[in-house]
């Protein structure tokens, strides 16, 4: 058992031996002790960007969750290879949807709509989802641009499907003048579209998944806050319920929420709705601002959360050492299909 101080000194030697033959970057939701070695931090799309930008890196030791290391995978050139320091860090969202369970409901909503739909994938989904997006005229999607990209879906298509968060995908077509009305569920446990009206007025099929950590903030949480606080800033991330993104002052990405407290006046108060980790780091960052987090049980991201110092250390010895540990490699086929996904939003970001 190596004591953190130890830890902390062979990863800073490993780094310095490696030099660019290395890239580490990591999400802001990780935790201090791996984002201190990170290269870079970012959103899911400053990830995607910088990963599609490297070209030195041998190896890229990706501290996020799956999708994130398949996708910069696919981003990559065929030599350079990408590790996830624990292959338990899933998401729980994105297993929400599964390829078999995309493609019986295509089948269906195909022969209720005919060829009116375009698929769209929130990036939080695996590499043969994105192929699929990819092979049907779609595109992926972020947090950070979803307005843009089912913007851009609607001059193609009468229809989106949006995949697998139910939340961003209400809260980015409601914010471009969807009605609520014109939204359905499509139900992948039941193989079912819930929906009470004429099927001619639905605009947006929505696949009932949902982030596990962000589900968590609700109305009462909010009502808590303000009551607690006078004059408090609620901000919370799209993957926030509609009930609650409406009843906060400011909903918006990962970024968007780093830089709007960067830009708030000193003394000013806010309630952040999204992940632990990050919400610990910008209270820390800003001790002028009165920053809580809006439900007081934290809500940490449990799968983000399995890479940690002893996990980003063994798998830096492993590629230190020449071997390709943990590698996460998207198939080839799968990975052409995926990159049209990501490269349609890529150019329009
Ligand atoms: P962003 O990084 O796009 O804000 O997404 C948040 C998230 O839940 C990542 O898994
Ligand atoms: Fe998935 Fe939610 Fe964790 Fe992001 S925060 S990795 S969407 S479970």
């Amino acid at each position: 058992e190596l004591k953190e101080e130890e830890m902390v000194k062979r990863i800073q030697a490993i780094k310095k031996e490696m030099g660019d033959r290395l890239y580490l970057p990591a999400h802001h939701y990780q935790k201090d002790e791996v984002v201190q070695f990170a290269d870079d931090t970012g959103d899911s799309l400053q990830l995607a960007q910088l990963a599609a930008l490297n070209k030195e890196a041998e190896a890229i030791v990706f501290c996020g969750v799956h999708f994130m290391a398949e996708t910069a995978d696919i981003l990559t050139e065929d030599n350079q290879i990408v590790i996830l320091p624990d292959m338990r860090a899933g998401c729980s969202m994105a297993d929400m949807a599964t390829i078999y369970q995309t493609e019986r409901a295509w089948d269906q909503l195909i022969a209720l709509f005919g060829d009116t739909i375009l698929p769209l994938t929130y990036v939080n989904s695996t590499a043969a989802i994105k192929a699929f997006v990819g092979k049907y005229g779609g595109a992926t999607v972020t947090s950070s641009n979803a307005t843009a990209m089912v913007e851009w879906a609607f001059t193609n298509k009468e229809r989106i499907l949006f995949l697998p968060d139910q939340h961003l995908g209400r809260n980015t077509a409601y914010e471009l003048g969807v009605p609520l009305e014109a939204m359905a569920i499509w139900d992948p446990i039941t193989d079912t579209l819930e929906y009470d009206g004429k099927y001619e007025d639905v605009k947006v099929i929505l696949w009932k998944g949902h982030c596990s950590v962000h589900e968590k903030f609700t109305l009462q949480n909010i009502a808590d806050v303000r009551d607690k606080y006078s004059e408090m800033n609620v901000i919370v991330h799209p993957e926030c319920s509609f009930e609650v993104v409406e009843a906060s002052d400011y909903s918006g990405s990962t970024k968007m929420i780093i830089e709007t407290i960067e830009q708030a006046k000193s003394g000013s108060k806010w309630a952040i709705g999204t992940e632990m980790n990050l919400v610990n780091r910008i209270i820390q960052q800003h001790p002028d601002k009165t920053i809580v987090s809006l439900n007081p049980n934290m809500c940490p991201c449990l799968t983000m959360n399995r890479i940690d110092l002893p996990h980003l250390l063994w798998a830096l010895e492993e590629v230190y050492e020449g071997r390709q540990t943990n590698r996460i490699k998207v198939d080839s086929e799968i990975s052409q299909y995926a990159t049209r996904a990501l490269e349609r939003m890529l150019q329009r970001v």
